[in-house]
C-alpha cells in the first residue's frame, strides 16, 4: 500500500522565550523570571500536524496507522537547534531527508520576550531560513500535495508554486501566505487551495472579512473568495476566522458554507491555524472533499486551543472524536 505523500517546503525555527516582570530599558541589565527553548517556524509546525493527524500514538509511545508520508524541506545551521528541530521532526514520524544543514549560518530563532502582564516582544532572525532555495528535485517522486508558507523567500515559494503547477502531472499546492504580503498576480493560478484568515485575507486581496454577524462575514468571505477565483485559486478558498469557526469556498462549483468552531475551554490558540491546515491537507490526500477536510480541521484544531503550547499541543489522530 503506498500512502499519499505531502511535502511540507518552509520554516523551521527555535523559539527563545524569556519571561520578565518587565522589559530591560536601553543599557539596563535585569534578572529574569525564566527561560524556555520550543521548536516551531510554521513550516514546521505544519508538517508536524500533518504527521500526527495521519497516525495514532499509542499509549506506549509507538507511532502507527498512517495514513499520509510527511516530508519536510527546509534549511537549518550546523548548530545544536538545528540538530535538534531535526530530530524531533523525524520523532514525530516525519521524513526530514530533505532539510539540509547549511554551514556558515545560523538555524532561525526568535526570541521572544513575555512580561508579566502578557505583552510580547518578539525578534525573528530568519537565519538558514533566508537561505532557502527551491529546487524541482523536490518533486521527484511526486507529492500528492506541496504545503507553503511565507516565513522563507518569497521568491523561493514563488518558484516552488510554479515549478509545481507546471510538473506534469501538476502537483496540487496549498499556500497558507503568512505572514502575508501582496502575491504577483500570477501567483494565484498555482494555488490549489489557498488557506488565509481574516487579516491575510484582507492584505492579499483588498477584500476585508469583518468578524460580526454570521451573515456579514459570510458575505464578506464570498466577495473576498470570488476575488482569489477570479485570480486563479484553482480548488478551495478557506478563510480562517478563530473563535468564530471557518468559511470554505469551492472553486469549482462555488459552493461555500461557515462551519462554526467547536465549543471548548480555550487555553492557548498558538498553532491552532497550523493545525488546522495539517488536518486539512491530510483529508485532501485521502480524497475527502473540502467540506469534509474543513470539519475535520474544526475539530483537529479545537483541540489544539485547550492546550498550552505550539507544537507540543497539536493532537493525535485518536486525541479528539
Ligand atoms: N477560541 C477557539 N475555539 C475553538 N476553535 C478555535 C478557537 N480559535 C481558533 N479555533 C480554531 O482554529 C482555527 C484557526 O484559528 P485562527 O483563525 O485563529 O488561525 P490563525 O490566525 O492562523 O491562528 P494562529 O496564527 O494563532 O495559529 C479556526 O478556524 C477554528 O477552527
Ligand atoms: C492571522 O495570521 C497572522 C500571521 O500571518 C497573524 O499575525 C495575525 O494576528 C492573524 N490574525 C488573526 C485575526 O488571528
Amino acid at each position: 500500500m503506498s500512502l499519499p505523500t505531502i511535502l511540507v517546503v518552509g520554516s523551521l525555527n527555535t523559539d527563545l522565550v524569556t519571561n520578565t516582570s518587565r522589559v530591560p530599558d536601553a543599557g539596563e541589565t535585569i534578572q529574569a523570571n525564566s527561560f524556555a527553548t520550543f521548536n516551531g517556524g510554521k513550516g514546521a509546525n505544519q508538517a508536524v500536524a500533518c504527521a500526527r493527524l495521519s497516525r495514532l500514538k499509542t499509549p506506549q509511545g509507538i507511532i502507527t496507522a498512517p495514513s499520509a508520508y510527511v516530508r519536510m524541506v527546509g534549511c537549518v545551521g550546523n548548530d545544536d537547534f538545528g540538530a535538534s528541530l531535526k530530530s524531533s521532526l523525524e520523532s514525530d514520524g516525519i521524513d526530514v531527508g530533505g532539510v539540509q544543514v547549511l554551514d556558515n549560518v545560523a538555524t532561525g530563532v526568535a526570541v521572544i520576550l513575555v512580561e508579566s502582564s502578557g505583552e510580547n516582544r518578539i525578534l525573528i532572525t530568519a537565519g538558514a531560513n533566508g537561505l532557502c532555495k527551491p529546487s524541482p528535485s523536490y518533486f521527484s517522486p511526486a507529492p500528492a500535495l506541496l504545503v507553503l508558507q511565507l516565513e522563507v523567500p518569497l521568491d523561493t515559494v514563488l518558484d516552488l508554486l510554479k515549478l509545481a503547477s507546471e510538473a506534469s502531472p501538476p502537483v496540487p499546492t496549498l499556500l497558507n501566505p503568512a505572514p502575508a504580503v501582496e502575491l504577483p498576480d500570477d501567483a494565484y493560478k498555482s494555488i490549489s487551495h489557498l488557506v488565509v484568515n481574516e487579516t491575510e485575507a484582507a492584505i492579499l486581496g483588498g477584500e476585508p472579512v469583518r468578524i460580526g454577524s454570521d451573515t456579514q462575514m459570510v458575505e464578506d468571505c464570498q466577495r473576498a473568495s470570488q476575488k482569489f477565483v477570479s485570480n486563479g485559486v484553482k480548488s478551495s478558498i478557506i478563510i480562517t476566522l478563530g473563535a468564530k469557526g471557518a468559511f470554505w469556498y469551492d472553486a469549482r462549483s462555488g459552493e461555500n458554507a461557515l462551519v462554526p468552531s467547536e465549543k471548548v475551554k480555550v487555553v492557548d490558540t498558538t498553532a491552532a491555524g497550523d493545525t488546522f491546515i495539517g488536518a486539512f491537507a491530510v483529508k485532501i490526500v485521502n480524497g475527502y472533499d473540502v467540506a469534509e477536510a474543513v470539519a475535520y480541521a474544526i475539530r483537529a484544531s479545537a483541540k489544539t486551543v485547550t492546550k498550552q503550547g505550539a507544537q507540543s499541543s497539536i493532537p493525535w489522530r485518536d486525541e479528539f472524536s
